[in-house]
């Protein structure tokens, strides 16, 4: 009984005929879609972790769930800065809601308790959890002591040592305080950072993966950060009783950089 699943994040996709930073980010999608399809049939669900809409647009929405409806497994959603939670809530429909009144979501399959956290609050790019998202946290954590546990969100909750650490969850220790109540957290996979990252933070495994739109840098005081094409990338999690693999697939290849020309 192994799990299977993956995790699609950065999306910013726009309304049909408009581009994103240069990109066609809604046909960059549909090129996630067809990977999906071809190589990842199999596999139990996927998640989509934020920043699914650049602006935020009713219009973006409805095409990013046209394309979203061609996927050939159940696709579990939660929210980025980049996202309008009533935009989004207009399109896909009020069920979405947690108690929490964000986009939260928890689930068991295979052995396995998997935790949805819609870090993006309305105004901001820094990503927060709320009192009573930390609760609700708790208990769906109290819940699952027998099993492992993985958690998804947008933002990144551990520093990456680059510039983009000021619009990460940046009073972090609260959730870190209450995913060290389980035992098992096996990972914590965010989007946002545009970048691929591992990291161990107090005992606990964090991911990044790319995601769908461009790619950044690593960056450093003396070192701008530049925009990439590619990859298009997204995460593959392998769950089995006593292990929990990460692997990335870069649906999209390419790494030329992009120069905005001012107006
Ligand atoms: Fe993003």
């Amino acid at each position: 009984m192994t799990l299977k699943f993956l995790v699609l994040s950065d999306l910013h996709v726009m309304p049909e005929g408009e581009l994103s930073v240069t990109l066609d980010t809604g046909a960059r999608f549909e090129q996630a879609v067809e990977a999906i399809t071809a190589r990842y049939g199999n596999a139990d669900f996927c998640v989509l972790a934020g920043d699914l809409a650049d602006l935020g647009q009713p219009a973006a929405y409805e095409r990013l769930k046209a394309i979203i409806d061609r996927i050939p497994i159940p696709v579990h959603i939660t929210l980025g800065n980049h996202d309008d939670r009533d935009s989004f809530l207009s399109v896909f429909g009020p069920s979405h809601i947690a108690e929490t009144g964000k986009v939260d979501k928890a689930f068991d399959i295979k052995g396995y308790r998997i935790i949805l956290l819609d870090s993006s609050e309305p105004g901001r790019v820094d990503g927060a959890l709320t009192a009573s998202q930390i609760e609700w946290l708790k208990a769906r954590l109290g819940e699952a002591m027998d099993r492992p546990v993985i958690v998804i969100l947008h933002h990144n909750a551990n520093a990456l040592h680059i510039e983009s650490d000021d619009i990460r969850i940046l009073e972090p220790h609260a959730f870190i305080d209450a995913l060290k109540t389980h035992p098992d957290i096996r990972q914590v996979i965010a989007g946002h950072v545009h970048l691929t990252s591992t990291a161990v933070w107090r005992g606990i495994a964090f991911t990044t993966l790319s995601g769908g739109h461009y790619q950044c840098t690593v960056d450093q005081p003396h070192v701008p950060m530049r925009r990439l094409t590619g990859p298009g990338q997204m995460a593959y999690v392998i769950g089995t009783e006593d292990s929990t693999t990460v692997l990335f697939d870069d649906y999209i290849d390419g790494n030329t950089e992009i120069f905005l020309v001012e107006a």
